[in-house]
């Protein structure tokens, strides 16, 4: 499990530095990947890209709680983002641009504790994939 602490930490710092998040971490991803913004076509009013985000928010805390929702939450994710044609490869970018957008927020009051906890859990994410727990 990733060192939950400094993680926590980074998020509620995020939260109030920055009271909607959501544009500058969609704005991240579709930078790196322009053709997902496509896939939000429909999404007028950002619901479907406030509730995908919301769900994100929820894998990373209970990730670092020890949960095993998340897990499942990944799996059922990769399955169901086939369908939009988004490959299972880079679903993991989306928790990518969340960590990034969080550490150019924090600028100087990003640690090396955030980031070597970052990127565990990225990692973690990343070994989960279809493998049974
Ligand atoms: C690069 C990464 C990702 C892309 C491009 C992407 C793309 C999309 C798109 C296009 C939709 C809308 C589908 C539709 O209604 O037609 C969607 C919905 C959703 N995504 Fe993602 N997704 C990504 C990563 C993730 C991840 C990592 C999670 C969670 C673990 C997630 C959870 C969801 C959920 C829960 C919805 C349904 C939201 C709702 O309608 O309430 N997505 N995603």
């Amino acid at each position: 499990m990733a060192v939950s602490e400094p993680i926590m930490l980074s998020l509620e710092r995020f939260g109030e530095i920055c009271a909607d998040p959501a544009p500058l971490i969609y704005r991240r991803l579709f930078a790196q990947h322009p053709e997902f913004e496509d896939l939000f076509a429909m999404d007028t009013d950002g619901g479907v890209r406030g509730s995908m985000l919301t769900t994100c928010f929820d894998c990373i805390i209970g990730l670092t709680e020890g949960s095993r929702l998340p897990r499942f939450e990944l799996q059922s994710a990769r399955l169901s983002h086939q369908g939009y044609g988004v490959p299972e490869s880079q679903l993991d970018d989306m928790f990518t641009a969340i960590r990034d957008t969080c550490r150019e927020a924090l600028t100087g009051e990003w640690t090396p504790a955030m980031e070597t906890a970052w990127a565990e859990m990225l990692a973690e994410i990343a070994r989960m994939g279809f493998t049974p727990a």
